[in-house]
């Protein structure tokens, strides 16, 4: 069955009120069916996982569903994945357990949500590694790519990290031509998904790369995120659980007593939605960056933060400007008082590259972030606001 965009709206409940919600890389909406799910959940099958009593064989069951689901989700095997807390949370597990030699070489890249760079420095910090930074300039596209990283790469380096999709720039990086280059000098390549995710199917597999990790609270599900360290990789964790409990699977080593079991369990339900939607979801998107695009390209006065382009293989729709004469905290003010419009202004955690790379005013970049679940009729009318708010020209 094909996916039907124009029905997916009836599937959100927060979306049946009088708010446009622009700001969903911060946080998409929920479907419906995830909080009936949850809501079962809690009702029915909420008792400690492990138990052979029936409802206890119940919960274990949703449980092991919810881990299936995430896995086959991502092309990766269940002992591969572990659920967490957060992104965040998840790279800090994870930071703590990597093993690296003494004075070996990490690259980080200045285009990240902090998320993915301080696990890394704390890492670096723990094992006496050194740090090599990685950027791209405006004049080099604001992009990252294997032919930026190859000078940074020696043989004594033994792990990067960068971001799939900048959830400032909303550029979409080729992970599989930078894992190949990473990999070419032995290192292990840790990718932040969360901005790609919402967007675009996920397969670690065919990415190539050793960690990737996403939230689920920005695919339509509840707060809970997703890690996968391929088994290889895994060889350089030492796992942190307790010394009587086994040690074999990614969860295992850095679950620390489970996921959250509510939220484990409606995944079978996000992905049962997503299912072959992504080349409509791709499509729609489209139109929805390029309504807006067209818009802010026409102006003189405002600046693109990364691509100007509206093709989908360059870009997802999360769209960042600033505007001469005028802050970023004060349009999305002012475009509060005339609409409801739900967008925001700031470094979105993404500190270094607002200050260092784009050299911006603290208030930083006014961001419009659109899934497929936002209409074109909206995006228009987010135009037709800012027309309103903006300075005349
Ligand atoms: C690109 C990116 N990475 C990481 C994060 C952090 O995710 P989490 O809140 O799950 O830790 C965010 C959150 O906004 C993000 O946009």
């Amino acid at each position: 069955m094909t996916f039907d965009i124009s029905k997916a709206r009836e599937r959100f409940p927060a979306l049946q009120q009088d708010q446009v919600f622009l700001d969903n890389a911060g946080g998409s909406q929920a479907l419906g069916d995830v909080i009936d799910s949850i809501t079962q959940y809690l009702s029915k099958t909420n008792v400690q996982l492990g138990a052979s009593y029936h409802t206890g064989s119940q919960s274990n069951t949703k449980y092991a569903e919810g881990y299936q689901a995430a896995a086959k989700y991502i092309n990766a095997s269940r002992d591969e994945i572990v659920l967490g807390a957060s992104t965040t949370q998840l790279f800090m597990n994870l930071a703590s357990s990597l093993t690296f030699p003494s004075g070996s070489e990490i690259i980080l890249s200045k285009m990240e949500h902090e998320t993915n760079v301080k696990p890394w420095l704390f890492m670096a910090e723990r094992l006496n590694l050194t740090v090599r930074w990685w950027s791209s300039s405006k004049e080099d596209g604001l992009k990252l790519t294997a032919a930026n990283l190859k000078p940074l790469l020696t043989d004594k380096v033994k792990f990067v990290a960068c971001t799939h999709v900048s959830n400032v720039l909303g550029t979409i990086h080729d992970v599989k031509s930078i894992a190949e280059a990473v990999h070419s000098v032995g290192a292990l390549f840790c990718v932040d998904g969360v901005s790609f995710a919402p967007h675009r199917a996920v397969d670690v597999k065919e990415f190539g790369v050793d960690f990737y990790s996403f939230s689920w609270y920005k695919v339509y599900g509840p707060h809970i995120a997703v890690l996968y360290a391929s088994n290889t990789a895994q060889q350089a964790m030492k796992p942190l659980s307790h010394y009587f409990n086994p040690t074999k699977t990614l969860e295992d080593k850095i679950g620390f007593a489970a996921s959250n079991y509510e939220c484990v369990q409606s995944i079978p339900t996000i992905v049962s939605y997503l299912s072959g939607a992504f080349p409509a979801i791709t499509e729609h998107e489209g139109k929805l960056q390029t309504i807006l695009l067209d818009f802010l390209n026409s102006r003189k006065d405002i600046t693109i933060l990364g691509s100007k382009s509206s093709d989908s293989k360059e870009r997802v729709p999360t769209i960042a400007f600033t505007v001469e004469g005028m802050s970023s905290k004060q349009i999305v003010a002012e475009a509060e008082k005339v609409s409801n419009c739900g967008f925001r202004w700031g470094h979105f955690y993404s500190k270094r590259l607002c200050d260092e790379i784009l050299g911006l005013q603290p208030e930083g970049v006014t961001r419009v972030s659109m899934v497929h679940y936002n209409t074109e009729e909206e995006i228009r009318g987010l135009v037709d606001v800012l027309k309103k708010v903006l300075p005349q020209v």
